[in-house]
């Protein structure tokens, strides 16, 4: 064998080898993504969050590792989603009614008071169209969505009887960044103040704010019940949450990578979904077991007069959301009553 063929053999294998070396690390090359949000791990968003970074750790064979930081942590409220803009996190999954600061009004139709009998009626809408278009919204803002998670419906509570809609003129309430939510507070004739949701609890303990609203498992996880008196069973707002991710590292991402972020995501979405009602219901529990708040219920006609109360705070809305917006919910919804 010459000198040359021994040199073209050794060439030949070495170029082999460096790239097998290459793409063995390339693909066995571990990519480490972080999760932050604001709320506590045992809440339906908390389980949700650690559900999806384990299926993707499972369905990447461990190449794929995604920490998740909760109880604003990393970031709040507001800081979160710009952080998400600017690359400092890869995932979050915030409230819809935090979109507004990011200019996209059109969420916040998802806070419009008794818009939503149910998840089932909420799930028809984020499912369909209306949702997938929301989400697309969202690309020019250098965030990509992934789809919707749920909490369950908001109630409110204060430090004072709320059975009856006088009884909330002067209250001073802690809100979400959402102008609807902030129109159906100045409705009530209350003072609606948005704060960060970490320090909601150190706000209604100081007196800074008298009430709030949240769903259950939000309200119990934070110990609100405890700096509050009364609970209104008022189920007034859907609490709905948006799986974002920042959109220059899903385009970093192998079709691959990104197959198994969407169906990891999916089996997070049905397994979070199963999982809200239980953990409303043991909130519920939790508290009442707590004695710390008096609950209040409303019969049937006087949530009816609570609905149609708030619902005139729609109008309201109308310059800020597209009118269509609301009325083609609204035709969609009555389609299911029917
Ligand atoms: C709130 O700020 O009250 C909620 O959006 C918190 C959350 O993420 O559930």
């Amino acid at each position: 064998m010459t000198i040359r063929l021994t040199l073209q053999f050794i060439i030949k294998n070495l170029l082999f080898l460096i790239f097998v070396s290459i793409s063995f690390s390339a693909y066995s090359q571990e990519l480490r993504l972080k999760f932050s949000h604001v709320v506590a791990p045992d809440t339906p968003k908390g389980i949700a969050a650690k559900y999806f970074a384990d299926s993707i750790k499972k369905n990447s064979n461990g190449t794929i590792i995604v920490d998740v930081f909760p109880n604003s942590q990393l970031f709040k409220d507001r800081e979160e989603i710009e952080a998400l803009q600017i690359g400092n996190v890869d995932f979050i999954a915030p409230s819809v009614s935090k979109f507004g600061p990011v200019g996209i009004n059109d969420f916040e139709v998802f806070d419009l008071p008794y818009l939503f009998d149910d998840i089932s009626e909420l799930n028809l809408i984020v499912k369909g169209d209306i949702g997938k278009s929301l989400l697309r919204k969202l690309e020019e803002k250098n965030i990509h969505g992934l789809g919707y998670w749920f909490n369950g419906f908001k109630n409110f509570t204060a430090n004072k009887d709320i059975s009856n809609v006088k009884n909330f003129r002067g209250l001073k309430m802690r809100i979400q960044s959402s102008k609807v939510i902030e129109s159906y507070m100045r409705h009530l004739k209350t003072f609606p103040q948005v704060l960060p949701f970490s320090e909601t609890y150190t706000a209604l303990q100081q007196g800074v704010v008298n009430g709030t609203e949240n769903s259950l498992s939000n309200l119990y996880t934070q110990k609100m019940h405890e700096v509050q008196s009364h609970l209104l069973m008022s189920n007034h707002g859907a609490l709905l949450y948006c799986v974002l991710m920042n959109k220059k590292k899903w385009q970093s991402l192998t079709n691959r990578q990104k197959e198994l972020i969407n169906s990891s995501f999916l089996s997070s979405l049905e397994y979070q979904r199963s999982i809200v009602d239980k953990f409303e219901n043991e909130a519920l529990n939790e508290i009442k077991r707590s004695k710390r708040v008096k609950i209040i219920e409303l019969t049937k006609d006087e949530k009816s007069n609570f609905s149609s109360f708030l619902k005139k705070s729609y109008k309201k809305n109308y310059k800020r959301i597209d009118k269509d917006l609301i009325m083609t919910i609204e035709n969609e919804l009555s389609k299911t009553k029917n």
